[in-house]
């Protein structure tokens, strides 16, 4: 198979380009594992990547931090022709060619087997943001949260990592509040299973208070900035947040205040480097008990490699609700 379309991005004359191209297998990366791409999917890196060439440690490249679909060749005998498998993060589609590619050759430590139970359409409605938010909630229950703590907020809540965390807390009986800067997305946030809606001007820390009335039992934030500023201000006694992304801002400016009088807890969540042996059971866990009910309703939309370049800056202008799955 020496003939495929892939994404390319690359940099001329300090201006980023990219372009659907016919390629072939001496283009990708190296890798132990050669995958027939069935689906891929739009995560905001992806637009930082492709639009910016931002994290992109080598050009040209395809991007693509996800991928799954079917092994054609194996150099690993841990991976035969045949077996469905999905790749996702590491140094995929940033260092090494990703999943923006009806072919790709990923190293065999970066492959996980698709779990039973999830489909390769589903496993990439998940993709690294529903992975991401999976392991947020996991950390926030290690942390003591049940559904009898209180309230939970998830911010950046139209995004995908938003919509997929309040879904998967709807489901196993959280009462979420879902902030967002679309309130016209509600009635969707709401078909999801937010309780409230509310505007993100809401959560933001625009005058820089230390703490302020206790309203969250915990928080999921995609956002960073002063929306996680709010939070740390906010939370409940022995709350939590986990930290998931930047999509507001890197700087946060707070005081010891709310961690040494309320005993919150400020929890990082990094999906890139998550160990393998733990990473595989994240993902049977996405394919069982933490399976989001939206994977049957609109939580996600199909578009193809052609329709890329248009999305990839979409989803940097906080334009994409949802998830949206790439059909190879
Ligand atoms: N830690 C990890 O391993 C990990 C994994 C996956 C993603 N991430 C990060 O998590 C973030 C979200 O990723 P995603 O794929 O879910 O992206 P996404 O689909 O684009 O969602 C981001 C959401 O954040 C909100 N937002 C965008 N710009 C904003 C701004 N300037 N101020 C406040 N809110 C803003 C928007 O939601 P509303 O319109 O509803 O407000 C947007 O839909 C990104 O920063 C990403 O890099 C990190």
């Amino acid at each position: 198979m020496d003939d495929f379309k892939a994404l390319v991005v690359d940099k001329k004359d300090e201006k980023m380009s990219m372009e659907v191209k016919h390629i072939g297998l001496s283009d990708l990366s190296e890798g132990e594992v050669t995958i027939s791409v069935a689906y891929s999917s739009v995560n905001y890196k992806d637009g930082m990547v492709a639009v910016k060439g931002d994290l992109a440690e080598t050009l040209p490249l395809v991007p693509g931090i996800d991928l799954a679909g079917t092994v054609i060749a194996s150099e690993d005998d841990r991976f035969q022709e045949g077996d469905p498998v999905i790749a996702t993060s590491y140094f995929i589609g940033t260092r090494h060619t990703g999943g923006f590619s009806e072919v790709a050759r990923i190293p065999s430590e970066w492959v996980v087997p698709l779990p039973d139970g999830l489909t390769f359409e589903e496993s990439m409605k998940l993709g690294t943001a529903g992975f991401t938010a999976a392991l947020a909630i996991q950390r926030l229950e290690e942390n003591e949260l049940t559904p009898g703590s209180g309230k939970i907020l998830v911010d950046g809540a139209s995004g995908g990592v938003g919509s997929l965390a309040i879904n998967m807390l709807y489901d196993r009986d959280y009462d979420v509040v879902a902030s967002t800067g679309r309130t016209e997305e509600a009635s969707y946030l709401k078909s999801l299973g937010a309780s409230k809606v509310i505007h993100r001007d809401q959560v933001t820390d625009f005058r820089g208070k230390a703490t302020r009335t206790r309203q969250w039992a915990a928080a999921i934030d995609p956002v960073g900035g002063k929306t996680l500023q709010y939070i740390l201000s906010s939370l409940d006694y022995g709350g939590s947040v986990a930290t998931c992304g930047l999509a507001g801002g890197i700087e946060v400016e707070t005081t010891v205040l709310p961690f040494i009088s309320r005993g919150i807890n400020w929890l990082g969540i990094d999906s890139v480097k998550y160990p393998m042996e733990k990473r595989i059971k994240v993902w049977q866990r996405l394919a069982d008990d933490m399976k989001p009910s939206a994977l049957e309703t609109d939580i996600s939309h199909e578009i193809s490699l052609d329709e890329l370049p248009d999305t990839l800056h979409s989803i940097l202008q906080g334009e994409i609700r949802g998830r949206i799955i790439v059909k190879m």
